[in-house]
């Protein structure tokens, strides 16, 4: 296992996730001063620089996998093909973005967009927060193609490699790529956001990528992925029901779809994870609890606006609060894959499985446990302005 270790030194502890307990994180310095200046001021310091410094890293772990499991993905080619292909969509059958927006070449195009921004007149300041944080997500999806293609044994080794896994990969990429389209496209047209802070908020995420903390390994990272895949359907459908609840059918009917495009990549993801689970059991266990351990990290967990140096606290407080991704959730999908995996059935273990097994299988009700007290002493949180909306307040 090669171990690199950032020169940074440790500065802050700070949760990510939920009201989970803190992990401990790496900052850069620079960043780390800036977030002492007022946001105007701060603005200004970021013209200075040519690019911003990733915001937050842990150690970095790389090829944590030994070699010699390679061989194991190798070895399911096939079973890839047969299984694991056959969850992608022909794009002949696919839904596209166009299919959900006003048709700029029709001659009742002026009156569609008129017609959806009416609808989206009704939905409330925090809903459109949730909605952008959610697109923000999608479209930093040259990062999580990257992060596919780090993992050994499974990546494209080309760019246009016949393997199995790189041709789910890339038609995995062309699928997710829909989402951010449409649900930026609907955005710009809703009238409701700043479009230009948005855009600010790819750019940045972008460049500062993620740290999923996968180590290269393809157990880790199809652990990771099934995880995700299956947090964005949640949250993708409960934007969908908050938009029907609202009014807003074509909206609902958008996010509703997209969600149902994640349930189908999980599907997949989680298929593979059970394959791993069949073949070496103890490996795929104490990955599992490894990735728990470290916690699962939101995909734009990164994000910055150019200001608001907790842009993803505050993003995530408010879709906690509206019910659109909760700890609560995180603990239910915990739960479910243990379920989908029949983790608490595994016989044969060696001491370190057995310890792997029990740590995820009474993790789920720990967290809520913990969650539960956590929000008993929960105060009412602040007001704070989001820049995609214009810096108008929301509660968070
Ligand atoms: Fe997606
Ligand atoms: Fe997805």
């Amino acid at each position: 296992m090669a171990l690199k270790l950032n020169p940074l030194p440790f500065q802050s502890q700070k949760s990510l996730s939920f009201g989970l307990p803190p992990m401990t994180t790496i900052r850069s310095p620079r960043v780390f001063m800036a977030s002492t200046l007022r946001s105007g001021s701060k603005e200004v310091e970021n013209l200075k620089k040519p690019f911003t410094p990733p915001r937050e890293v842990h150690v970095q772990v790389t090829h944590s996998m030994p070699p010699q499991k390679i061989e194991i993905f190798k070895s399911l080619e096939d079973w890839a093909e047969q299984n694991i292909l056959i969850h992608l969509k022909p794009v002949e059958k696919c839904w596209q973005p166009q299919d959900f927006l006003p048709d700029p070449a029709s001659d009742g195009f002026e009156e569609q967009v008129k017609e959806l921004r009416e609808r989206a007149k009704e939905l409330p300041d925090d809903y459109f927060v949730c909605l952008v944080g959610d697109m923000v997500t999608e479209e930093a999806l040259p990062t999580y193609q990257t992060m596919l293609n780090t993992l050994d044994g499974v990546r494209d080794e080309t760019g246009a490699s016949l393997t199995s896994w790189a041709v789910w990969t890339r038609a995995w990429t062309a699928e997710e790529n829909r989402h951010g389209d449409l649900l930026n496209k609907y955005l710009y047209l809703s009238g409701r956001v700043d479009m230009r802070q948005i855009e600010k908020t790819i750019q940045y995420l972008i460049g500062s990528g993620m740290d999923p903390r996968t180590e290269n390994s393809p157990y880790l990272g199809f652990i990771y992925t099934s995880f995700q895949e299956r947090a964005t359907f949640i949250s993708h459908g409960n934007t969908a029901r908050q938009a029907k609840e609202h009014g807003d059918l074509n909206l609902a009917q958008i996010c509703g779809t997209i969600a149902s495009d994640e349930k189908r990549h999980e599907t997949a993801y989680t298929k593979i994870v059970e394959k791993l689970f069949e073949i070496d059991p103890d490996g795929t266990v104490v990955s599992f609890a490894d990735m728990m351990r470290k916690k699962i990290s939101m995909p734009a967990h990164l994000m910055y606006d150019g200001r608001d140096d907790n842009l993803f606290e505050n993003f995530s407080a408010v879709a906690q609060r509206l019910g659109v991704y909760t700890a609560k959730d995180y603990a239910d999908i915990l739960e479910f894959l243990v379920g989908r995996w029949k983790v608490e059935n595994l016989t044969g273990l060696s001491g370190e499985g057995r310890k792997a097994q029990d740590y995820v299988c009474g993790l789920a009700p720990r967290i809520r446990k913990l969650e539960e007290r956590a929000a008993g002493r929960a105060k009412q949180g602040p007001v704070i302005p989001f820049s995609w909306i214009f810096d108008r307040q929301v509660q968070l």
